[in-house]
């Protein structure tokens, strides 16, 4: 395996190693020893090269402080390289042993109502403690240079999905951390009262050991500001815990790949150090359960979104757990894959930037907290569909890496997207408007639907590949990514920047000129001179759920409608369809046309979608928020006579298409069926199936849940 430098982040950065990744995450340590040769054995049949171990097993590599113990391990990763399988290792700092949180209960997470976590699950310790980052430090220099001549061990992964569980800490420990932060950010009090607006209800503080966490609600609302730089840290403290991890195993070994698997993405600012320290980034798929808590519209829906998401931070990324089957925790059990589904999943992560990828797990757990989580085996040691599926995989991946390895996801279609800044920004004072990721979700789900190549990418990359970028009420905004927008659009690109964008400074403060400031509205010749809400569709015109209005709604009852509330509707071209959430009522420069206007009461006529061409492009402004019946009319009106459109055409429901480019322009489309019936879909004629190296005619039938790829 060839490891070569990473690139600059970019959503169109390709892996730097030379090999794509397939396997398992293995816990030898939850069977006896007699099972482990059969177990590679296994895995070297299906086509597996690599499997990642120990990410929970600090109990086992330090059974007592400074005694390490590296005998299972080290006769498992034997085990495994004599079928030709390779080890990730993990540093197994999720879950701090009993001794050490027992010596150290002051390195334990306490909650916003001052609950102390208990020993017993997973992620109980907080990784500002440094307490813990002084264990974090000796346990992984223990390991890297236990395993630092071994060529059977390839790479490593940190932790295990940082601040899945939870992010947030509310400890003492954290307390004077983030005072430490604070001092460092702003060198003096006034500074930070200035950031903070201490002037408004009394929230100025003296010195920084008068500073406190900024517990919600209690009893009211804290200063945004105060809230941003408290998950500021966070990030901040997540990024130092890995840091001291990296460097030490980097050191040790540099021809490591280092790499994380996200979860939740809390408090982790991916387009900062934190990923900039690591080779990529790996993220962990689970498409049913994404769905069932997120409610995104179907588990291939919410899949690819997830999927374009992480893309849009670093590139390419590996998925170091891929669910196979059913999944469950003790309050919580997903939809199982169906057969020929697990593969499709599979197909994909990779359709969408993955290029590695591990089903997880091995074998389920007879023991703890996921003993229905199911693996690639059952319960009885025994190789069934999901074994199988598994086996049809690394064989397809075998007849594609050539042409994959080095790829980049296409997309024509860019959503401003991964600016850790402004998603926290929102949820400052969210106002029951829809986040700047719900709100591209709804334009994303529609791109989908059409197979229009689109993805997440963020203002300071490169926009060079794009036709058209949306920019989803970014409160924050920066020059540089006014004049790289500028240079988009000018030489051709379509900008859309829609409602509120560009309103706030990086302290949370509103800007002190019409929006949108620093210098974007600029572009599309626009200013905002006021604006008002619009009720929600479905809703009734009240901004917060009431179990959020602090008892004085009848609680958790739903509240009557409002009498107040109103609705807008939005007349583009002949049509003339509902709006949602917030209208602006905008000031249009001489040169700026209306494309659609306000259809009611005083906003009637009144420009809502404006248009102004700029160098060989166009720049527009939305004052409003996306709703399906506008983004399918945005695509229509403003994406088709632009030269964008589906990636195939005539695809019956539930075809999913992607393509992944070459540097050199060698283009692959992967055709995935996405439902249980087999379908016919229409072809140019002429082209091969990667995957069986069929010639395909002027149409293919794809079985349920299969895949063709083609090499276009
Ligand atoms: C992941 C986690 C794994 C396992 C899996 C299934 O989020 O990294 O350790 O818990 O989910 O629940």
């Amino acid at each position: 395996m060839k490891k070569t430098p990473p690139a600059p982040l970019s959503a169109w950065r390709p892996l730097n190693i030379d090999k794509f990744l397939i396997g398992v995450p293995h816990y030898p340590e939850h069977v006896d020893e007699t099972y482990w040769d059969h177990d590679a054995q296994r895995m070297a049949e299906a086509g597996f090269n690599s499997v990642r171990m120990g990410e929970f097993a600090w109990h086992i590599w330090e059974p007592y402080q400074g005694h390490f113990d590296f005998d299972l391990f080290d006769r498992a990763i034997e085990g495994l390289a004599r079928h030709g399988i390779k080890t990730i290792l993990c540093t197994p700092t999720a879950t701090p042993p009993r001794w050490l949180t027992q010596a150290h209960p002051e390195m334990l997470r306490v909650d916003a109502n001052g609950r102390t976590a208990s020993h017993g699950s997973r992620q109980h310790c907080d990784t500002s403690s440094p307490v813990l980052r002084d264990h974090s430090r000796r346990i992984t220099r223990a390991m890297a240079e236990h395993y630092a001549n071994n060529p059977n061990v390839i790479g490593w992964q940190t932790d295990n999905e940082l601040n899945t569980t939870t992010s947030i800490s509310f400890s003492p420990s954290c307390e004077i951390e983030f005072r430490k932060w604070c001092h460092l950010r702003y060198g003096t009090i006034d500074k930070l009262n200035g950031a903070w607006g201490g002037d408004f209800w009394a929230t100025h503080y003296d010195n920084f050991d008068q500073v406190l966490l900024p517990y919600p609600n209690n009893p009211g609302h804290i200063s945004p500001g105060h809230r941003q730089d408290y998950h500021r840290f966070l990030a901040h403290a997540t990024a130092a815990f890995q840091r001291d991890q990296v460097e030490i195993l980097r050191a040790t070994n540099p021809d490591w790949f280092v790499f994380h698997n996200l979860g939740q993405l809390e408090d982790i600012d991916f387009r900062s150090e934190f990923s900039t320290d690591l080779d990529f980034l790996g993220f962990d798929i689970y498409p049913m359960l994404y769905d069932e808590m997120r409610r995104h519209g179907g588990h291939a829906y919410s899949q690819a979104l997830h999927l374009d998401i992480c893309r849009g931070f670093t590139g390419n990324f590996i998925v170091p757990e891929q669910a196979s089957g059913f999944g469950s925790q003790p309050l919580l059990s997903t939809m199982t894959p169906e057969p020929g589904e697990m593969r499709r999943m599979a197909l994909t992560s990779v359709a969408r930037g993955a290029d590695g990828l591990m089903f997880f797990r091995w074998r389920p757990a007879h023991f703890g907290a996921e003993i229905y989580w199911m693996g690639v085996l059952d319960h009885d040691d025994q190789p069934r569909r999901r074994y199988a599926e598994a086996k049809q995989f690394a064989s397809d991946i075998a007849s594609i890496k050539s042409d994959l390895l080095g790829s980049s996801v296409r997309m024509d279609v860019g959503i401003a997207g991964s600016d850790f800044d402004n998603q926290e920004a929102y949820r400052t004072y969210p106002m029951g408007l829809p986040s700047p990721l719900e709100d591209a979700t709804v334009l994303h789900r529609a791109l989908y639907k059409r197979n229009i190549a689109t993805g997440f990418v963020h203002p300071e990359d490169d926009l060079s590949r794009l036709k058209a970028l949306y920019v989803p009420h970014w409160l924050m905004w920066e020059q540089e990514w006014t004049d790289n927008l500028r240079a988009f659009v000018e030489g051709g690109g379509l900008l859309i920047a829609s409602a509120m964008t560009g309103t706030r400074t990086r302290d949370n403060h509103i800007l002190r000129e019409l929006a949108p400031g620093m210098g974007l509205g600029d572009l599309p010749g626009v200013r905002v001179e006021e604006f008002g809400r619009v009720i929600a569709p479905g809703q009734d015109g009240l901004f917060l759920p009431p179990q959020k209005t602090m008892g004085f709604g009848p609680g958790g009852a739903p509240l009557p409608a409002c009498s107040t509330a109103r609705s807008y509707g939005i007349r583009f071209g002949n049509e003339t369809f509902a709006a949602a959430h917030l209208y602006e009522k905008l000031i249009l420069q001489d040169d700026v046309e209306a494309l659609a206007t306000w259809a009611d009461r005083w906003l009637e006529g009144e420009a809502v979608l404006t248009r102004r061409a700029l160098g060989k492009g166009c720049s527009h402004y939305l004052g409003t928020y996306m709703t399906e019946d506008l983004a399918h009319r945005l695509i229509d009106q403003l994406f088709v006579p632009a030269g964008i459109s589906s990636l195939l055409h005539g695809m019956p429901e539930g075809i999913e298409v992607t393509e992944r480019t070459q540097e050199d322009g060698k283009r692959m489309l992967f055709v995935l069926n996405t439902t249980e019936r087999p379908v016919t879909v229409p072809l140019e004629g002429g082209k091969i199936d990667l995957l069986t190296g069929a010639s395909l005619g002027t149409e293919a039938r794809i079985e349920g849940y299969g895949a063709i790829v083609l090499r276009a």
